[in-house]
């Protein structure tokens, strides 16, 4: 990312927002998916195939970036509890700042109306945006500012807006003005190129009736990352994997697949070998595809993940994907560091982060209606 930068602080179109909010505390943004016309990462000549395959590609740049930074964590060679200055603003500023992101935030400002694109990044506290288009000259939020945006869809963005936990973040710096909330909803990944998803702060990003599931999130040392604790998976109504050994889970709308330690997948990949009566397709990027050429009405099972104290029912729209004709794979793969829920997996899923609280909800919805 950028090498010159500077932190200054200007009115943020968020703090325009709390102003143009000044009694009802609660605004929503569009969410623009990667291979939405109106991203700025936008490929008209990509055909769905190619769509799945470079959706791949980005999950698998992007794990290996989280990796990057959790094992600075690990490696102990971060002394502070939030690594942005020096020397990890590069490794984590390239994360956010490249385009294996996939959602871009648009925001409206100005008169007259100017659309600005940022990417959304809930793994990331940064927010980084052109110091020229944005600078309106009033005390505000805090933005990094920088005059070299460089990076792959830095060049056609505002910048970066970072929804992390962390201090810095957007949702940090609103803070108690949006009640610490935010949430959003995807809408599934089929209806991308059409629709926009919608993300949400304070009141608007309650999430209430239906069947709300909640449950706190791990308290660590890392807290700009959405983590929680995946205890249990259970397929279709009642066949459970058995005991796992469980492991925090990143959850996070920049990643595509859900990834899962190469034990745990190998028994879920045996055990839907066994609920699923269709032949199998050999595929060198997924665990596991069918050939449902034959039974093209074929009804996969729900996979339920145990996520700390929230009972989450993954529909098959959340876990397989069309990768071509015919041929549909489990949207899995073994984590490099971090099990993720990714996007996918998140789809038509009300998510709610409350910060004050810690604690993170997932009501299932219906987004194209959201
Ligand atoms: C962390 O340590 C591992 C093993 O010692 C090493 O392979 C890796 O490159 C280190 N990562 C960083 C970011 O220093
Ligand atoms: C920007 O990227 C181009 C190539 O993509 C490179 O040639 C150039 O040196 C870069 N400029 C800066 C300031 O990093
Ligand atoms: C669990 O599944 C088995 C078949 O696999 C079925 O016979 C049994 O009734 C189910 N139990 C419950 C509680 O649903
Ligand atoms: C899927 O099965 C059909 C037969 O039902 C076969 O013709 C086709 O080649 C198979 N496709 C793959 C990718 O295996």
């Amino acid at each position: 990312m950028a090498s010159s930068t500077t932190l200054c602080p200007f009115l943020s179109i968020f703090a325009f927002a709390l102003l143009a909010t000044a009694y009802a505390i609660g605004f929503s943004v569009e969410l623009i998916h990667h291979d939405h016309p109106r991203s700025p990462s936008y490929n008209p000549t990509l055909s769905p195939s190619d769509r799945i395959q470079a959706e791949i590609q980005r999950s698998n740049a992007r794990a290996a970036l989280l990796r990057t930074y959790f094992s600075h964590f690990h490696n102990g060679t971060s002394t502070t509890k939030y690594p942005y200055p020096s020397t990890y603003s590069l490794p984590y500023g390239t994360i956010t700042a490249n385009a294996e992101n996939n959602y871009f935030m648009s925001i409206r400002l100005g008169t007259p109306i100017k659309e600005i694109i940022t990417v959304a990044d809930t793994g990331s506290d940064l927010i980084w945006v052109g110091c020229e288009p944005l600078f309106v000259g009033f005390p505000g939020v805090a933005f990094g500012c920088t005059h070299n945006t460089n990076g792959t869809s830095e060049r056609m963005t505002a910048g970066i807006v970072g929804l992390g936990g962390g201090p810095l973040s957007l949702v940090s710096q609103l803070g108690s003005s949006i009640g610490h909330r935010f949430s959003y909803c995807l809408v599934p990944i089929t209806l991308t190129k059409v629709m926009t998803s919608r993300l949400s702060f304070g009141s608007d990003a309650i999430i209430s009736g239906g069947d709300v599931q909640t449950t706190n999130m791990v308290d660590n040392a890392r807290p700009n990352l959405y983590l929680v604790t995946l205890h249990g998976i259970t397929v279709g109504k009642n066949n459970s994997l058995g005991p796992i050994k469980s492991s925090d889970m990143l959850v996070e709308s920049g990643s595509t697949l859900i990834s899962l330690p190469s034990t745990i997948l190998e028994s879920l990949v045996e055990v839907l070998k066994q609920s699923i009566s269709l032949p199998q397709v050999e595929d060198n990027e997924f665990p596991l595809c069918f050939n449902e050429s034959a039974r093209s009405d074929f009804v996969y099972p729900d996979i339920t993940l145990q996520l700390g104290t929230a009972t989450v029912t993954l529909k098959p729209y959340n876990t397989f994907l069309m990768k071509n004709n015919h041929v549909r794979c489990l949207a899995m793969k073994p984590s490099i560091f971090v099990p993720i829920l990714g996007n996918i997996a998140q789809q038509n899923f009300h998510v709610g982060f409350d910060l004050a609280s810690w604690k993170i909800s997932f009501a299932a919805a219906d987004c194209t209606k959201y």
